[in-house]
């Protein structure tokens, strides 16, 4: 092991596993790099975190996470530039994000020091697998768990704090049409729906099956008191285009502060595109269907980037939306991934 700094050992690989990735075709989350990071909380405190080579965890089976699901986490893409730079975007927001899910499933914070210099080194000692080209990335995953060998159901005393690696090119690999929600829910005012909470995934496979079996890719959940207005897609939040408005809900204690999602509202009214942050009734997607002003549908979100959605479903029928010339979703998806492999100017400060 060589301690690199005070704030960081290194344990490095000794051999690499890049020679059995394909990297033409990756399906999304299913190789690791070589290495990861991580940190152990006991006693009161954050411990020196590591970077050890990507391996198994050693936990006990009574560990909390098992059992009260006491476990938060992040999405973050590295991008490389032409030249082999390499580039996160707006990483701020996300350490920040990670602490405000913590702190809602009470989990203490995680130093900013340590997960930036954690992240800065995991991400140099593993470059060779960010791989450049528009559309090829490095998913960084951070993640907090609940590790206190301990099943009283109250908050556990020990956590870890681990960041992996995974080479990825796009999310959805075809086409992406939505199931509406009728009936079930994700969230509910006064709980965790905006925290990136590992429950609040879980909780949305079996209804997504369902939807998954009538031929959607995604639900699009919609209001749990009266399933009228539409909320977000549960790895995507939505945005939706009604004649040259851009229209997307607002965040609130039930949906996800999406890093992407305030990009797309940034760079809309930076091209002059009028944007509204309201709450978006499903009904509107009817009328906007029948009377031809709903023009587009799209996701945005760190995995999924920004994802043109063909078509909906809702109460037994199918809709599908017209093609449309100058999409708002490609023109502007264009523009976010040329700032965040850095082939266009900055202005907002994004790279890192
Ligand atoms: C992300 O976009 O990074 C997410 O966290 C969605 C994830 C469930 C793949």
């Amino acid at each position: 092991m060589d301690v690199t700094s005070k704030n960081l050992v290194v344990e490095k690989a000794k051999t690499s596993r890049i020679e059995q990735i394909d990297f033409d075709h990756l399906p999304f989350g299913a190789n690791f790099t070589d290495h990861m990071f991580v940190c152990d909380y006991k006693n009161g405190q954050w411990e020196t975190p590591k970077i050890i080579p990507y391996q198994p965890l050693m936990m006990e089976p009574s560990a909390s996470v098992f059992h009260y699901g006491q476990a938060v986490f992040e999405g973050m893409k590295a991008y490389k530039d032409d030249e082999g730079g390499i580039w996160l975007f707006r990483p701020d927001e996300n350490f920040r994000r990670i602490n405000r899910s913590g702190e809602r499933l009470a989990m203490p914070a995680f130093p900013e020091e340590y997960f930036f210099e954690g992240l800065k080194k995991l991400l140099l000692l593993d470059q060779e697998w960010i791989k450049p080209g528009i559309g090829n990335s490095l998913y960084i995953r951070p993640f907090v768990i609940a590790s206190q060998p301990a099943i009283i159901a109250s908050p556990s005393q020990e956590f870890k704090f681990i960041i992996i690696c995974s080479p990825a090119q796009s999310y959805y690999g075809g086409e992406v049409r939505v199931k509406i929600a009728e009936k079930f829910s994700r969230a509910a005012d006064g709980g965790f729906g905006y925290t990136k909470a590992a429950g609040n995934y879980a909780g949305q496979f079996y209804p997504t099956n369902l939807a998954k079996e009538e031929g959607f890719q995604q639900v699009v959940w919609t209001d749990a008191n009266t399933h009228e207005y539409i909320e977000e897609a549960g790895t995507m939040n939505i945005f939706i285009r009604l004649g040259d408005k851009l229209i997307t809900c607002p965040t609130s204690d039930r949906i996800l502060d999406g890093v992407t999602r305030k990009s797309v509202i940034a760079l809309a009214e930076d091209r002059g595109i009028e944007v509204e942050v309201r709450p978006i009734k499903v009904v509107e997607l009817l009328e906007g269907m029948k009377d031809g002003s709903l023009k587009e549908m799209f996701g945005s979100g760190t995995a999924a980037v920004i994802n043109p959605i063909l078509g909906f479903g809702y109460k037994g029928e199918r809709y599908e939306l017209p093609k449309v010339e100058n999409s708002y979703a490609a023109t502007i998806k264009k523009q976010l991934m040329d700032i965040q492999y850095n082939r266009a100017e900055d202005k907002f400060g994004w790279r890192y």
